[in-house]
């Protein structure tokens, strides 16, 4: 199979296109599956843990399988602008896809409240970009009366392309595995992305492609967490903006996955976010943005209940690339040293430090 052919050519047969739909694609996808080397330092029992590393797709994000489908769809439709509600990555996503199908794209995000990286792509791509004062609810309110009026394809989650392409990262897992592995973990936000997942598992059960499915574990961050708590959130707040959303437009397929599943939805504080954040960075040497942390921090919050069982393998989905949210990830690091441009200065500094 060639890898590089983008998800619709690679998994066509499991999804809704035809000969007609022209494929929009940047060759996303097929993203590495890398084991912790690490993770005995902060998990108690003997787990085998990967992380499934969606922030290498094109966008740096996973919102890139289901935007090629999405997008797609709209070109085959003829439609001429796609419109969204993000914190941040679905926008970056959506802009970059459509500015490769040649249409607009129409973006409503919260002001103040997505990470550099995302606002730069989103306005590098080309889309009309609108920031709120409000929150992404608000924002999604207001798209989806915006597309009751007008001929645009909204392509947040509840776009069931959407949906059907991220399904994918879940036959990339049991390909990768060679079987389901016994939980998945993943941040939840507008829910969409645990409810794809969660749909993917189970068609490969049906092919027979698997011997079993996972538990589905979904962790919302704690000042943002409906799904936990049952009922929405009115103001929403955690330093991880992509999954600072208080009324998820996927809840029912979250809530789905983990009840038939046997899983669980929980919260992690924003302490445990960058804690898990920071571990990933400098213990296993990736870099994802903090909101995909969560998935880890989930897993050693469960751990520290024992959860786990020894051997058991775990995939947690980090699914933004840390590149989105420079900010953060200076103010949380130690700071750069100044050193005047001498050998001995700068070998001073070593001294004390490394060697
Ligand atoms: N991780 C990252 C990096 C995200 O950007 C998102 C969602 C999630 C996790 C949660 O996924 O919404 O499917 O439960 N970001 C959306 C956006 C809301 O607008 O970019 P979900």
């Amino acid at each position: 199979m060639d890898r590089r052919r983008g998800l619709i050519e690679r998994y066509r047969k499991y999804l809704p296109v035809s000969e007609k739909t022209p494929v929009i694609t940047l060759n996303e996808g097929n993203t590495p599956l890398i084991k912790a080397v690490h993770i005995d330092e902060v998990m108690r029992a003997g787990v085998r843990l990967y992380f499934k590393y969606d922030g290498l797709n094109p966008s740096g994000s996973f919102k890139d399988r289901g935007m090629t489908l999405a997008i797609s769809k709209a070109a085959e439709k003829g439609v001429k602008a796609v419109i969204c509600a993000s914190t941040g990555n679905t926008s970056a996503a959506a802009a970059a896809y459509s500015a490769r199908a040649g249409m607009g794209a129409i973006v409503l995000i919260p002001e103040g409240q997505i990470a550099m990286g995302k606002l730069a792509q989103a306005m590098i791509h080309g889309a009309m970009v609108m920031q709120i004062n409000g929150n992404f609810d608000d924002a999604l309110r207001l798209v989806k009366e915006l597309v009751e009026k007008h001929n645009f394809a909204l392509v947040n989650s509840i776009n069931p392309f959407r949906i059907e392409g991220q399904k994918t990262a879940a036959f990339e897992v049991c390909e990768q595995l060679g079987n389901a592995p016994v939980y998945h973990a993943l941040p939840v936000g507008n829910a969409g992305n645990i409810t794809a997942y969660w749909k993917g598992y189970r068609e490969f059960l049906s092919e027979g492609k698997i011997g079993s499915l996972p538990k589905m574990l979904g962790f919302q961050a704690a000042g943002a967490a409906p799904i936990v708590k049952g009922s929405p959130v009115e103001h929403p707040e955690t330093i991880a903006t992509a999954i600072r959303i208080g009324n998820p437009a996927g809840w029912k397929g979250a809530v789905a996955a983990r009840d038939d599943s046997g899983g669980v939805i929980d919260s992690v504080t924003d302490e445990e976010i960058l804690s898990a954040y920071k571990f990933i960075a400098s213990r296993e040497g990736i870099f994802c943005e903090p909101a995909s942390a969560a998935s880890l921090a989930g897993v050693i919050k469960l751990s520290e209940q024992d959860f786990f069982s020894e051997g058991d393998t775990i995939v947690c989905t980090l699914t933004g690339h840390g590149l989105k949210d420079p900010d953060n990830a200076i103010k949380l690091s130690r700071q750069p040293v100044r050193v005047s441009a001498d050998i001995n200065s700068v070998e001073k500094v070593i001294t004390g430090c490394c060697i």
